[in-house]
């Protein structure tokens, strides 16, 4: 067991986070998409304790969190559309999967071999402040036990990894709430995850239309399997009228819903309440209960908010 520090928003904390980095050590942090776990991208002992401390599976690679886009350039190779998509979005809860420049210097575990490497600017003031303090690219995926919902708050990251990691910095509650849009640029622009930019935005930039990338048998971003986000209880979907017994998660109007998304209907709202809401309903529930959300459209923020949805209620494997 680790003591995990819990480090305030203030110069003081965000020093000491990018000291226990220097360290080798791990800090959660918020970014405005979740919590990520952070290392040092260009340390195999940083990287192989993110891996140890979620339990996730190695061949399974790591985002590199950079400053801004003249760093990103150093790890990854830029072409004319990638210039452009970095500059419409980031920084933002955009990930671009580009090719990897071998000499740049990260651990080969955060790519897990690949010739490709994910790379993001986060936009979160306090995630800005860590990187610049810290002066290197920090491995992050999210702060959550593999699996398991991702993290939006500092008590979340404390209930899934207090005693694993050395310190969670805590920047509040996270503004858009689901992960960061995965964009794969090492081919013909495909959307390798839905997220927190959304499917309409990007295709306005790029001028053309994504083509859909992995499957949850042959993911091309490997973390897509299809069981993820996994609560206790069971999760049913598109549910107009629960069951007795069921904890109804309503979007809109769902007069007698016990919990809510959105009570206006606002994908906005909703994304950055769905992680949270998820740990409240699973709570109420309890052990062997069931959850059932209503349906949210599958326009903008709704695709990746379905997407996590969905894996939450993927049969466990
Ligand atoms: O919003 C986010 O992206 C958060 C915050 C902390 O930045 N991070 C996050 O990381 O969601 P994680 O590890 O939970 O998800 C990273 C995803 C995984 O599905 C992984 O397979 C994929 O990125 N990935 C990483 N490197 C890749 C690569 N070279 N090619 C394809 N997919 C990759
Ligand atoms: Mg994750």
């Amino acid at each position: 067991m680790i003591a995990t520090e819990d480090l305030t928003n203030s110069p003081q904390g965000i020093a000491r986070a990018a000291e226990i980095l220097r360290a080798e050590g791990l800090v959660a942090f918020s970014t405005e998409t979740v919590y990520g776990l952070g290392g040092d991208a260009r340390s195999d002992r940083a990287v192989a304790r993110i891996f140890d401390a979620k339990g996730r599976p190695r061949f399974n690679p790591l985002i590199v969190h950079v400053p801004d886009v003249a760093a990103a350039r150093h790890y990854a190779r830029f072409d004319a559309r990638a210039e452009q998509v970095a500059a419409a979005f980031w920084p933002g809860p955009l990930t671009l999967v580009l090719p990897l420049r071998p000499e740049a210097g990260l651990s080969d575990l955060v790519t897990a071999g690949l010739e490709t490497v994910a790379i993001r600017v986060p936009a979160h003031p306090l995630a800005q402040a860590l990187l610049r303090a810290f002066d290197g690219p920090l491995a992050a995926p999210s702060a959550n036990p593999s699996g398991k919902v991702s993290p939006t708050r500092a008590d979340h990251v404390r209930a899934g990894l207090a005693g694993r990691i050395e310190g969670i910095l805590d920047g509040g509650a996270c503004a858009v709430g689901v992960e960061s849009t995965i964009l794969g640029l090492d081919g013909a622009p495909s959307l390798l995850r839905p997220g927190g930019v959304t499917v309409e935005a990007l295709e306005a930039v790029l001028g053309v239309g994504l083509v859909s990338g992995g499957s949850a048998e042959r993911p091309n971003a490997p973390g897509q399997l299809a069981s993820h986000y996994a609560p206790g209880a069971a999760v049913r979907l598109d549910v107009h009228e629960p069951e007795a017994g069921e904890v109804w998660v309503g979007f809109g109007p769902c007069p007698g819903a016990a919990l809510s998304l959105s009570e206006t209907g606002d994908l906005v709202e909703a994304a950055a309440r769905l992680f949270h809401v998820l740990r409240e309903a699973d709570q109420r529930a309890g052990a062997g209960g069931r959850i059932a959300f209503a349906p949210v459209p599958e326009v903008g923020l709704g695709r990746a908010i379905n997407d996590r949805l969905r894996r939450a209620a993927a049969p466990r494997g």
